[in-house]
């Protein structure tokens, strides 16, 4: 008799992988049966661990010889829009990690080819799905604070738990920081991250596209820098820094801004990881991110803080498992990989839309290139400018 579960065949064991795996496990309509790797003891440990079966060191050899239904891309990014398009056109589905593609066209030609397929494709922008911010999401929703205005996001350190959760991968990271690997050309940091914060500023603007991109680019030498950073994390140099990016929507009347100041690039922000400050017509929404830390309300560290016009200002806490790769209460490699994972396997078992697909995963990666442009022409770019062959590198 076949399995009622999912099948699912992960590949790329590295960061990443563990937290997909809590989500998978804890679905009961779901099942990992087999892993990738190229590195073959990586593949060995991982399949020991965890009691899986398929173990593969080709991906190829994967999609062909695994009873699989849904493929899990843990890879780094130069590897995401191909190995989708393999995926879909094997007719698997897939859960696809973020920065989708490096290129728009990349993006665009496997989102049309999972959907000529008739597979669900889904993008792995676990900003959508953390607690703290699906909860902003859904105040926002019920007219808390009016029509969401101007998005500020405040970037401090992330700063890493001495003892990790759960294996932070390999230490030979070196395609983060590869101008072509990671993507990002001269800024390879922020190829990888801002993904994310364009992804938030759409979702806290209840959906609002972003039309036009102005980065500040800086440069902090090397005395300035401490280099204080996460171990798993290998960050830009002094010369790759953009500290602050602002944009407009297709309304210009909505704007935002995103701004970075941590050990790193020299500076102190006594509020740690990501967080937002949503402005609305008539209240305010504060809310802690990935890492975050340092929110205080009332004496007390609160999650979210909505301030209301004219009545009481109402905190919550999201008491969910504490982080398990940064010293922050916000369960963001923990429950926000798990709500995005089960989120992929129940859009297949009910036959619907995954709320953050390719297009939006593409649409993430050519406001980040448009970002990437303002830095490098000192100007502001429209996204609609970047052309689907465009590429932060080379
Ligand atoms: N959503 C998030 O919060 C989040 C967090 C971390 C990483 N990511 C993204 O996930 C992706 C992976 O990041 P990571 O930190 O886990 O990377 P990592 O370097 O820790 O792991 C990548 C793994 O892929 C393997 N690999 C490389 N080429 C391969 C190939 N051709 N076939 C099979 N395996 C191959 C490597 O051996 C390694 O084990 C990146 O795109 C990153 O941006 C997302």
């Amino acid at each position: 008799m076949q399995s009622d579960k999912i099948r699912v065949g992960i590949v790329g064991l590295g960061l990443v992988s563990s937290a997909h795996l809590k989500g998978y496990e804890s679905h009961p309509r779901a099942e990992i049966v087999a892993v990738c790797d190229t590195d073959a003891e990586r593949v060995r440990e991982f399949a020991k661990i965890h009691g899986i079966a398929g173990t593969y060191t080709s991906y190829e050899e994967m999609l062909r010889h695994a009873a699989i239904d849904a493929v899990d891309i843990a890879t780094p990014t130069h590897l995401h829009a191909q190995m989708t398009r393999m995926a879909v056109e094997a007719g698997k589905h897939v859960h696809c990690e973020k920065p989708f593609s490096r290129t728009v066209a990349e993006g665009l030609e496997a989102t049309e080819a999972a959907a000529k397929a008739g597979v669900k494709l889904a993008v792995g922008e676990t900003y959508v799905f953390v607690t703290p911010h699906v909860k902003a999401r859904e105040l926002i929703d019920q007219g808390e604070i009016g029509r969401p205005m101007q998005i500020r996001h405040r970037h401090g350190a992330w700063v890493a738990r001495e003892q990790p959760a759960i294996p932070v991968g390999p230490l030979d990271r070196g395609w983060r920081i590869d101008p072509e690997q990671s993507g990002g050309g001269a800024y390879p940091w922020i190829f990888d991250h801002a993904v994310h914060f364009f992804a938030a500023a759409e979702y806290f603007a209840s959906d609002a596209r972003i039309a036009e991109v102005y980065s500040l680019a800086s440069r902090v030498d090397e005395a300035g820098q401490s280099g204080v950073s996460a171990p798993h994390d290998p960050y830009a140099k002094p010369e790759q820094d953009i500290p602050i990016v602002t944009w407009t929507y297709e309304n210009s009347a909505m704007q935002g801004a995103w701004m970075r100041a941590e050990p790193l690039n020299g500076k102190f922000d006594f509020m740690r990881g990501f967080s937002t400050t949503i402005i609305g017509e008539t209240s305010a929404i504060e809310v802690l991110g990935e890492g975050g830390h340092g929110l205080v309300w009332n004496g007390k560290q609160q999650h979210l803080v909505l301030h209301r016009s004219g009545k009481e200002t109402v905190a919550y806490r999201f008491d969910e498992s504490p982080d398990d790769i940064w010293q922050s209460e916000i369960s963001y490699y923990s429950q926000g990989h798990i709500n995005q994972v089960h989120h992929f396997v129940d859009s297949i078992v009910n036959d619907t839309q995954p709320r953050y697909d390719g297009a939006a995963g593409t649409h993430a990666v050519r406001c980040t290139l448009a970002a990437i442009r303002s830095a490098q022409e000192s100007r502001p770019i429209k996204v609609s400018d970047i052309e689907p062959s465009y590429a932060a590198y080379g």
